[in-house]
């Protein structure tokens, strides 16, 4: 039995879809725990390629059961033309249960997000994947929301929704924003829920079951140990904690469950949206590790900003989560260049710091302090062993375990399901 957690190391996107899915062989579940459809994860095996934001990255193993937790916010519009995509690929035969705690997005929360984002002055503004995201846990906050429960009893949700609509229609009016129908969502959404029904269950009973049946679950973060509700780079963050304390929270099960925690990373650094990103930079490399690592958001298209591996953070992250394997991912990408740097400690004024400070106009001036570690040319994409790769790849991978004290787990050398290298198996 193993309760593994995935979690993403950086600022997002650093490929814990691929890992979840390559994990997902040994797993019994596959469980979503926080976010919702801001999260963007790519798989690609046989010559197809998904892009998931709601489903857990378990469904093209139909053994595999998913979760889509009660830390989550769910749009039931999204979700459902996500299952239309995997169904019209040809899986059908797969097992899916949404928690009936986890929260709905709605329509004004999707406004909403447009139009805080729209009253901040230019530099406050986050960046958010206007997915309605930051609105729906406000709405949980606030006691508010309308969870999955809710949104399955259609007598519960019609009242619900009244309340809402009544609400926000009074701060839309305030804003010049064209008001919201309460009969016309009403309409739309009942036929969301009734299909969505079916699937709804108390997935922490299940999950805490699974468990004393000793199955192997595998915890899908989405967002990245930066971009955490508490522990990022506040307020450039996303409204949920995206590291491995929040599973139990977010799933209903008892903290000492987790068995690993697998931490992904990029072999360098990138970031969408706004926020002080210390090893940035942006010249010809910068470019041409956009273009191979075609760095483009998965879900919002938006180019990503480019850096050096960042250590400070990635140290964070293992403090803030209990890391015990790495998965650095996109190692083919820096084949070609000539010296890649790594930073290892900050300079914040007069002092050396090996820490992220809580405030943003510190982190704003900490500087990144960096080693040089000479490149290599060979494309790697087709190896399939450690010792198939040039020795500077072998010192860049061993560095990075170095500065970390974290071993590495796996390493990735493309984005096809087989291109990932095993080097210590987490499951027990
Ligand atoms: P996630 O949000 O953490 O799941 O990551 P995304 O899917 O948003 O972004 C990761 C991107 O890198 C996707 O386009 C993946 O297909 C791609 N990818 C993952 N691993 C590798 C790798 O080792 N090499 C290359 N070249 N691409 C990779
Ligand atoms: P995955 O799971 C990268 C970023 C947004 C923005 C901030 C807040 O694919 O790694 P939000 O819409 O959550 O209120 O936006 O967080 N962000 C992500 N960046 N990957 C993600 O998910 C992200 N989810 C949110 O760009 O800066
Ligand atoms: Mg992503």
């Amino acid at each position: 039995m193993s309760g593994i957690v995935v979690v993403g190391t950086q600022w997002g996107d650093e490929g814990k879809g691929k890992i979840t899915d390559f994990l997902a062989e040994k797993a019994n579940v596959v469980v979503r725990f926080q976010g919702g459809n801001n999260a963007g994860h790519t798989i690609m095996f046989e010559g197809k390629k998904f892009s998931l934001h709601l489903i857990p990255s378990g469904i093209f193993r139909k053994e595999t059961l998913n979760i889509l937790g009660n830390g989550m916010v769910i749009n039931p519009k999204a979700l459902l033309e996500e299952l239309e995509m995997i169904e019209k690929s040809g899986i059908i035969d797969y097992n899916l249960a949404v928690s009936d705690r986890a929260h709905v997005v709605l329509p004004y929360h999707l406004i909403l997000d447009e139009l805080f984002e729209d009253l901040k002055e230019n530099d406050k503004k986050v960046g958010t994947t206007k997915k309605g995201i930051g609105p729906a846990y406000t709405d949980k906050s606030a006691r508010i929301g309308i969870r999955i429960c809710d949104f399955a009893d259609l007598e519960v949700f019609y009242e619900k929704l009244k309340g809402n609509i009544n609400y926000y229609n009074k701060i839309f009016k305030i804003f010049n924003r064209p008001e919201l129908s309460l009969e016309e969502i009403y309409e739309e959404y009942k036929l969301y829920s009734i299909k969505i029904k079916p699937f709804v269950k108390d997935t922490g009973i299940i999950l805490n079951n699974k468990f004393e049946e000793n199955h192997n679950i595998l915890f899908e973060g989405a967002q990245g140990s930066l971009l955490c509700l508490d522990h990022g780079t506040y307020p450039y963050v996303t409204s949920s904690s995206p590291t491995a304390a929040s599973v139990p929270l977010n799933t209903g099960i008892s903290p000492m469950l987790i068995s690993e925690v697998m931490g992904v990373t990029k072999a360098y650094s990138t970031r969408v949206g706004s926020g002080y990103f210390a090893t940035e930079f942006e010249d010809e490399t910068a470019k041409k590790i956009r273009n191979i690592g075609n760095e483009y958001g998965t879900t919002t298209g938006r180019p990503r900003r480019i850096g050096w591996l960042d250590t400070v953070a990635l140290r964070h992250s293992k403090r803030i989560s209990g890391i015990t394997g790495l998965s650095i991912m996109l190692l083919d990408v820096l084949s070609g260049i000539e010296t890649l740097k790594i930073c290892v400690a900050y300079r914040l004024h007069e002092d050396i710091i090996d820490y992220i400070p809580a405030s943003i106009k510190d982190v704003e001036q900490c500087e990144p302090i960096y080693i040089e570690l000479p490149g290599w040319d060979e494309d790697i994409t087709k190896i399939s062993n450690f010792s198939d790769l040039p020795d500077n790849a072998k010192d860049y991978l061993n560095k990075i375990s170095e500065l970390t004290g974290i071993e590495i787990a796996i390493f990735s050398v493309g984005p096809d399901r087989t291109q990932t290298i095993v080097l210590k198996d987490l499951y027990k």
